[in-house]
């Protein structure tokens, strides 16, 4: 891995990689594709693209780090609130670069010189929207972390702005760009599955930091963080490390399990089932029933089902319980189950492979016609037998499709060409999340209305 640290996902991978985690059965390693092209020296001068990186916190490091890692990619310039993460970037682009990049507290800044050509945007939800938009006017490209919006309403500003000014807009939920998901839905296109019916994706943690208990930065302070812009358009508050820290357990900033956790497994599916419209409903069950103690407004716990209209699925994350992140297309003709970076395909051929034991209950001369003629028309001759495989795919090691979707972006910025994960396929799993916590806080089934774009119940 690239990152300096390990992040989240890097945690769950180690994790799931644990004795009973996954299938061990062989496996076909996938190919990385075109962006072996790593390999080459950059291009040009010209073809570099430079970009301004705006967040520098759990998630920007990483982003940090993994994007000037890229060939053809600068970083000229830093921006974040708290002062410590300009140092934390610089720290960042010295050990790879060997200098320092200029750093700010307002982003503005970044979105007015003319050598960045695009951003790199990994701050709290509810800065998303406005960053977004700002920099689509100023005439920057931009990738964004997911989820996309914090309201319903911002997803359709964001793509007014794209489309207004032609930017590209990227959202980053990795696996868009993930060769896992791509060969899941080579494989559910190639009918390898038959008709999908039912897909079913979760994860759980159990530990404080899975649970968003972030320590705030011992020295933080009204000095060196300007708390009256991180909190945006929110209730203003007094200064508060905790919710600075800790953001995504309180609805004021974040969406907490749906806008942190159930996006990812929302893009894998929409991607897969090439799903172009948020789902039809939502109905979420779930409860705040034990990280109560930094007065956090969200659960720790949700299932939610969604109805689309081909097929139906089902999330749910616990933060209490520790399990395997996995997502599993269930069809007609079998099963795709993904975990992690590991794709295994069960075929199933769908029909009756003894006397169906309902005629159990006929008469015992009546069952045994029964058995006897359902023998001939259905048994093999002897010698024509023919074991049912599995296929298991999984990605090549140290494959990291942060990298691999941060590429697409900067790849997308020089050609032009539409980003993977543009603002209509980031809102739609946007909404997907927003649908989630609207029924589990109003206690009602969601239901998208996409004449009036809102939600209703
Ligand atoms: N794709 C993934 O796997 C993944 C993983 C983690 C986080 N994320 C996403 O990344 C984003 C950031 O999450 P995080 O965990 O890094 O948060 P964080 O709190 O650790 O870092 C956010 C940083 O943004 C800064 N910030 C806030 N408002 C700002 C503004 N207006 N201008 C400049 N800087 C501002 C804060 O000071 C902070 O340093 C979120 O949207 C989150 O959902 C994505």
């Amino acid at each position: 891995m690239l990152r300096s640290q390990p992040n989240r996902r890097d945690f769950i991978r180690a994790r799931s990689r644990r004795p009973g985690g996954g299938p061990a059965a062989a496996s076909v390693p996938l190919d990385p594709g075109p962006s072996t092209a790593w390999a080459t020296p950059a291009g040009a001068p010209s073809e570099t693209v430079r970009f301004g990186m705006i967040g520098i916190g759990m998630q920007g490091t990483g982003l940090l780090a993994t994007a000037i890692r890229l060939p053809g990619v600068e970083c000229a310039g830093a921006c974040d609130l708290y002062d410590g993460r300009h140092v934390r970037a610089n720290e960042i682009i010295q050990e790879v670069t060997g200098r320092s990049v200029p750093t700010t507290r307002r982003y503005q800044d970044l979105l007015d010189n003319k050598e960045i050509d695009c951003v790199v945007v990994a701050v709290p939800d509810h800065w998303h929207q406005q960053i977004i938009v700002d920099a689509c006017n100023a005439g920057k490209d931009v990738y964004c972390e997911k989820p996309m919006t914090h309201r319903v309403a911002e997803g359709f500003e964001i793509i007014s702005a794209a489309d207004k000014n032609n930017r590209i807009v990227q959202i980053g939920s990795q696996r868009r760009s993930s060769i896992v998901y791509a060969k899941a839905r080579e494989l559910v296109g190639q009918g390898a599955i038959g008709d999908v019916v039912l897909v079913e994706g979760g994860m759980g943690r159990n530990d404080p930091c899975g649970a968003w208990v972030y320590p705030p930065p011992p020295d933080l302070s009204p000095q060196n963080l300007d708390w009256e812009t991180w909190q945006g358009d929110a209730p203003k508050r007094p200064f508060d490390p905790i919710r600075f820290a800790r953001w995504r357990g309180f609805q004021d900033y974040g969406e907490g399990i749906p806008g942190d956790l159930f996006v990812h497994v929302l893009t894998g599916i929409h991607y897969v089932m090439n799903v172009t419209a948020p789902p039809a409903r939502a109905l979420s069950v779930g409860g705040l029933f034990r990280w109560k103690d930094d007065g956090r407004d969200q659960p720790d716990e949700m299932a939610t089902l969604y109805d689309y209209p081909s097929f139906r699925a089902v999330i749910r994350v616990t933060l209490n319980t520790d399990l395997a992140e996995v997502t599993r297309f269930l069809g007609t003709r079998g099963m795709i189950e993904i975990r992690d970076d590991r794709l295994t395909l069960s075929p199933q051929d769908g029909q009756d492979h003894e006397p169906c034991y309902y005629t159990e209950s006929y008469p015992e001369k009546m069952h045994a016609a029964y058995v006897r003629q359902w023998h001939e028309e259905h048994d093999r001759p002897p010698g024509t037998a023919q074991a049912i495989s599995a296929s298991s795919f999984h990605a090549p090691p140290g494959y990291n499709d942060d990298r691999e979707h941060l590429w697409n972006f900067f790849q997308s910025v020089r050609t032009r060409q539409p980003s993977v994960e543009d603002a209509r396929f980031g809102n739609h799993t946007a909404i997907g999340c927003h649908m989630a916590n609207y029924s589990y806080f109003r206690r009602t089934v969601a239901v998208w209305d996409e004449s009036a774009r809102e939600i209703k119940g």
